[in-house]
C-alpha cells in the first residue's frame, strides 16, 4: 500500500493529516471482482491549493525569481539531476502503471522509457536553442541576441491514459524554460507519481514545482479563479479545459496548451494491402483498449473490399488476448474508469437499435470493468458511436463508395487530429494528401495514427488541440521569443 501523506509545496513535502481518498486498482485480485486497494492520496482543499499557487507565484516573482532568472545551464543541471533520480524508480513506476491503469507490461515499460527519452531530448533541444541564440547576430543594422523567455505560472493537468508520459510532455518543457508549475496528477495513475516526489523536491529550487492532490473543482478551480495562472496546460477533455478556462478572470490573456478529443479515421482504399491495413487497424483501434487520443476511432472501408475486411478484422479482434497487464501477450485489459463499461454498452445498444450489427463473436462481452471490444457494422451518422469519441473498446466501421464521403465527414467533424490512409496508388495518395493536410495535422500513409516519434509536431485542428507539443515545439509553446538589441556587437 502506498499511503501518500504529503504534498509538495515550496520545496517541502508537507505532511497531510486531513481527509484522504482511497485509490483502487483497475485489476481485481479475486474471482468475484473485489477492487484491490492500492493506497490513498491527500484530499486537499482550497487553502492548500492556494498555498501551492502562492509558492509558484513567489518562485516566479513576476519574472524576477530565482528559477526564471537562473542561468540556462543551471536549470538544465536541475533537470539532469531529476532524470537521474527518476531512472532509479523505473520498476516501481512501471508496476504502478500496470496496477493503477491496467496498461500492459511492454507498454508500461515503453511509457517510462519514452518519458526519460523525452526529458533528455528536451534538455538537448533547449541546450541547442540556447547555443544557437547565444551570440549577437546582425540583421537590418541591429545586433540582436534572441532568448526564449518564460510566461509565468503554469497549471498542469495530465490524462489517465498516459499519466507519466503526456503529463511530463507538458511539465518538463514548461519548467525548463523558467516557468513555475503547479501540477495535479490525473485521478487514475496518481500513485505512480509518489516514487518521484523526492526527486522533484530535491532537484528543483523552492516553489519551482508544486504537486497537489484533490478534486479538480476543489483545487484547480480556485487556482484559476485568482487569475494568477498564465498558462493552462491540460491533456484531457474539453469539458474540464473549458470549465477551468472560463473561471479565469482574464481568460483572453491566458495561454492555452491543450490536447483534447479526436475521432481519427482510417480510410481503406480498394487497392490497399489488406494484411497490412488490418494489422495497423488492430493496433490503431485497440492498443490500450482504444484509450488513446490518437487511436483510430472510425474505419472507412471501400465497399469493394468491405466483406473481406470485416471478416478478417473481426476474427483478429476475437483472437486478441484479454487478461492482467503483466501476463505474456496480453493486449486487452480492464478499464480504469468505473463509468466506461456502461458508456461503451450505451454506444453499442444505440448502434444496434439503429441497424448496426456486432460482427465479432466475443464483441461486447462484459463483466465489471472487463469489456471485450465490439466491431460494429454498418455504422452511420445517426449513431452515437459515429459522432462521439468512444475512447474505449468499440470499433465502428463505415463502408464508402466515393472518397468524397469520408472527406466530407472529416470536414464536418469537430475534430481534426490525424488520419490513416491505406492504398498503393501513388497518384491517388498524393492527390488525397493535398486535401487531408487541410483537415487534420498528421496524415499517416499505410500506418495507424500515433503521437510518436516525439520529435514530430503533435497537435490538432478544431476542437482537438490548442498549441503544439513535441520535444521541439513544446519548448516554444511554453515560452515567448524575446531579444536583446544593440547597435554594437
Ligand atoms: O492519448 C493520446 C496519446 O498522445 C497517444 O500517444 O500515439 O503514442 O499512443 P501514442
Amino acid at each position: 500500500l502506498i499511503n501518500q501523506n504529503s504534498y509538495l509545496v515550496s520545496g517541502e513535502l508537507k505532511p497531510w493529516k486531513g481527509k484522504t481518498t482511497e485509490v483502487y486498482s483497475t485489476i481485481s485480485s479475486t474471482e468475484d471482482y473485489k477492487p484491490t486497494l492500492l493506497g490513498s492520496i491527500p484530499q486537499l482543499g482550497k487553502d492548500e491549493a492556494l498555498e501551492a499557487l502562492d509558492a509558484a507565484c513567489d518562485a516566479y516573482d513576476k519574472g524576477k525569481g530565482s528559477w526564471p532568472t537562473m542561468k540556462v545551464i543551471d536549470r538544465i543541471a536541475c533537470m539532469e539531476n531529476f532524470v537521474k533520480q527518476m531512472k532509479t524508480k523505473r520498476a516501481e513506476v512501471v508496476k504502478l502503471l500496470m496496477w493503477e491503469i491496467g496498461k500492459n507490461l511492454p507498454d508500461s515499460e515503453k511509457e517510462f522509457d519514452r518519458t526519460v527519452d523525452y526529458i533528455n531530448d528536451t534538455i538537448e533541444d533547449y541546450k541547442q536553442l540556447d547555443r544557437r541564440n547565444a551570440k549577437f547576430e546582425k540583421q537590418d543594422g541591429v545586433y540582436a541576441h534572441i532568448r526564449r523567455g518564460p510566461l509565468g505560472v503554469v497549471l498542469c493537468l495530465g490524462p489517465y491514459n498516459y499519466p507519466l508520459n503526456e503529463t511530463f510532455a507538458l511539465l518538463i518543457p514548461a519548467l525548463i524554460v523558467g516557468n513555475t508549475v503547479i501540477f495535479k496528477p490525473a485521478k487514475h495513475g496518481v500513485l505512480l507519481i509518489s516514487p518521484l516526489l523526492e526527486a522533484f523536491r530535491s532537484s528543483f529550487p523552492k516553489g519551482a514545482v508544486n504537486i497537489i492532490y484533490g478534486r479538480g473543482r476543489t483545487v484547480a478551480t480556485p487556482i484559476m479563479e485568482t487569475g494568477k495562472v498564465n498558462v493552462l496546460a491540460l491533456i484531457g477533455n474539453s469539458t474540464s479545459a473549458n470549465a477551468l478556462q472560463n473561471v479565469h478572470p482574464r481568460q483572453n490573456r491566458l495561454r492555452l496548451v491543450l490536447g483534447l478529443e479526436a475521432k481519427n479515421p482510417a480510410i481503406v482504399l480498394p487497392d490497399a494491402d489488406l494484411d497490412l491495413a488490418i494489422d495497423e487497424c488492430i493496433a490503431g483501434t485497440l492498443s490500450f483498449n482504444g484509450q488513446r487520443c490518437t487511436a483510430l476511432k472510425i474505419l472507412y472501408v471501400h465497399e469493394s473490399i468491405i466483406e473481406e475486411f470485416n471478416k478478417r478484422f473481426s476474427a483478429r479482434v476475437d483472437a486478441l488476448k484479454f487478461g492482467n497487464p503483466w501476463e505474456d501477450g496480453v493486449k486487452l485489459t480492464p478499464l480504469p474508469e468505473p463509468g466506461k463499461p456502461a458508456y461503451i454498452q450505451e454506444l453499442i445498444d444505440d448502434a444496434l437499435e439503429k441497424g448496426a450489427k456486432i460482427l465479432n463473436k466475443k464483441g461486447g462481452e462484459t463483466s465489471n470493468n472487463y469489456v471485450f471490444p465490439a466491431v460494429l457494422y454498418p455504422v452511420n451518422k445517426e449513431m452515437r458511436v459515429f459522432q462521439e469519441e468512444q475512447f474505449g473498446p468499440v470499433v465502428p466501421i463505415v463502408s464508402f463508395n466515393d472518397i468524397e464521403e469520408p472527406l466530407d465527414d472529416m470536414a464536418e467533424s469537430n475534430y481534426g487530429q490525424q488520419v490513416s490512409v491505406f492504398g498503393k496508388d501513388v497518384k491517388t495518395l498524393a492527390s488525397l494528401i493535398d486535401t487531408l493536410v487541410n483537415l487534420v495535422c498528421r496524415v499517416n500513409l499505410n500506418s495507424s495514427c500515433q503521437r510518436g516519434p516525439d520529435a514530430y509536431p503533435f497537435t490538432g485542428r478544431k476542437d482537438s488541440a490548442v498549441a503544439t507539443l513535441s520535444v521541439h515545439d513544446a519548448i516554444r509553446s511554453f515560452s515567448i521569443r524575446t531579444f536583446v538589441a544593440s547597435k554594437d556587437n
